[in-house]
């Protein structure tokens, strides 16, 4: 097995560990939802991830560690940092720190900064352990497309232009991590996601607003469309959304009432039970599954705005949000 094999192949630990040694790229599960990983040291491998995507070359990667130990090979940590990362990894929180020199600026998109994580799934961390680097891993979507909550989700857009998948099942978060770094010193939510930042309040304070109109570069990749699926959604509030069912159109709600059901001939809910985490675990499964069923319009009703409930409304305004 000394080379790269361009065919599908749905592979092991140990296997996929030597194909991204090798300079390969493997689509392997996370908590949060499946990554496209390559090899953090190798800038060839990562130049791929983006070719892969289809995504622009100033939008950084996140860097996957098997260990909390392992953190300051590649960024520098100050005392709120240790805190956050102490408490919560592994798990979906990012944090956004000053790179040390062996990070390439293909991977942070020139940026001094590097985006961290451990994942907390298994699998991704046998692999990384195995690999013996860090792992750079995007969701493994295709540019602006909604995030891979299962392997087929993933194969799907992705195919034979990557070298392996790596099952681990359904993610059990469902939301991508929850970004934090440090503007002029503040802590600072990048990106609502898979951890509710009232946790990261409880340890460190309040967060800052991301500023906004500064024109400098604080969160690249945080583009206003996203997440989309094919058909076109509508959130609920919007004047232009349509107020009821024709059989290509669909209700997403966390909890349809019996008048949604009244009103919508096809309802799709995220959570019967309103439990916002079972809603974010579902969400991006619901879009795939969605985008499967003959419907053109999604009319999407927004989340109660706390905790996990940010994080599903940032996807759903990202998700409405028109091409340009
Ligand atoms: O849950 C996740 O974070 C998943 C799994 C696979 O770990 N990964 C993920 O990666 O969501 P991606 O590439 O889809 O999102 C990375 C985002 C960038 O778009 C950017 O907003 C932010 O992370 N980011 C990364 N490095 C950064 C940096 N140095 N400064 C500011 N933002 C950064
Ligand atoms: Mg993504």
């Amino acid at each position: 097995m000394g080379q790269v094999r361009n065919n599908l192949i749905e592979t092991d630990v140990e296997s996929a560990a030597h194909i991204l040694r090798n300079g390969g790229l493997v689509v392997f599960p996370t908590e949060t939802v499946y990554g496209l990983g390559a090899n953090a040291f190798d800038p060839l491998a990562c130049a791929r991830i983006f070719e892969v995507k289809g995504r622009p070359r100033f939008n950084p990667l996140i860097v996957h560690l098997a260990d909390i130990a392992d953190l300051p090979r590649v960024a520098q940590l100050h005392p709120e940092a240790e805190v956050l990362a102490q408490k919560f990894w592994p798990g979906p929180l990012t944090l956004v720190l000053p790179k040390q020199n062996c990070i390439d600026g293909i991977v942070t998109g020139d940026l001094a900064t590097v985006g961290v994580r451990v994942p907390a799934h298994p699998l991704a961390r046998a692999l990384i352990r195995a690999s013996g680097v860090p792992i750079v891993a995007p969701s493994a979507n295709r540019f602006m497309s909604v995030s891979p909550t299962t392997l087929e989700h993933a194969r799907a857009q992705l195919g034979d232009a990557v070298d392996a998948y790596l099952d681990g099942g359904p993610c059990s978060v469902g939301l991508e991590s929850t970004i934090l770094g440090w503007i002029d010193g503040k802590p600072t939510l990048l990106r609502p996601g898979g951890l509710d930042p009232r946790l990261l309040e409880d340890m460190i304070g309040s967060l800052a607003p991301l500023p906004t109109g500064s024109g400098k570069v604080i969160a690249p990749g945080m583009l206003a469309r996203h997440y989309a699926p094919r058909a076109k959604l509508y959130l609920e509030t919007d004047p232009q959304c349509p107020q009821s069912g024709d059989d290509d159109v669909i209700l997403l709600c966390i909890q349809a009432s019996p008048a949604d059901r009244r009103h919508f001939r096809q309802v799709f809910e995220l959570s019967p039970a309103a439990d916002l985490r079972l809603a974010a675990a579902a969400l991006y499964a619901a879009l795939h599954t969605i985008d499967a069923m003959p419907i053109q319009t999604i009319v999407a009703r927004l989340a109660p705005a706390e905790g996990l409930g940010l994080a599903i409304n940032d996807r759903l305004r990202r998700a409405a949000a028109p091409l340009h």
